[in-house]
């Protein structure tokens, strides 16, 4: 289900060139959303994947901002929570916060302490891997927290950038 859904759903991915610098071709996760036919085939591909986990996540971790999308999307298909990871400044009460380097930049990332708890089963999803930077920063965050990481997921892996080989076999691509 996983594999027809995102065959299909490649054929409606869009991308920049020299966005939003020159050298980078910009993969837009918001194409898939206003095309209706592509939003159904995320679900399904999507809905494929939570498949794989149901009654076995408690927690769905979602990036800022493009992994909010899809992120409740699948804790909706998971009957679990959903908990974001935000850019620094952003989240209320106590956080964790970790540093990274992302495409273009250097940022920091906070998850807030009361969001999860020690033990708990999370999956991690984001639109994209690029470096694979901001995914890792991700799992950091969450292990600070004391929780077992089921699986990282992304929809798409941006392939000029190929110095990420140990991440990517850590993470799940949905469209290959
Ligand atoms: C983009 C993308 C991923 C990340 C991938 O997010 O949505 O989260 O970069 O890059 P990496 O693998 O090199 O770390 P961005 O930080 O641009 O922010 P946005 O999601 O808020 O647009
Ligand atoms: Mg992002």
């Amino acid at each position: 289900k996983v594999t027809v859904a995102a065959k299909e759903l490649k054929k409606h991915f869009v991308t920049y060139p020299d966005f939003p610098k020159k050298g980078i071709n910009f993969w837009d996760v918001f194409a898939l959303f206003r095309k209706r036919e592509a939003f159904d085939l995320l679900n399904d591909m999507l809905s494929g994947y939570a498949e794989l986990f149901q009654n076995k996540v408690d927690v769905v971790v979602g990036i800022e901002s493009r992994g909010f999308l899809i992120g409740t999307l699948l804790a909706n298909l998971l009957n679990c929570a959903f908990v974001p990871i935000r850019k620094k400044g952003k989240l209320p009460g106590k956080t964790k916060e970790v540093s990274y380097t992302i495409e273009y930049g250097m940022d920091v990332m906070e998850i807030q302490e009361e969001s999860i708890k020690s033990g708990q089963q999370v999956l991690i999803i984001d639109d994209c891997l690029a470096t694979g930077g901001t995914i890792c920063a991700a799992f950091e965050l969450v292990k600070k927290l004391g929780a077992n990481v089921l699986d990282c997921v992304v929809i798409y892996n941006i392939p000029e950038l190929d110095e990420k080989k140990d991440v990517i076999e850590c993470v799940t691509t949905l469209c290959k």
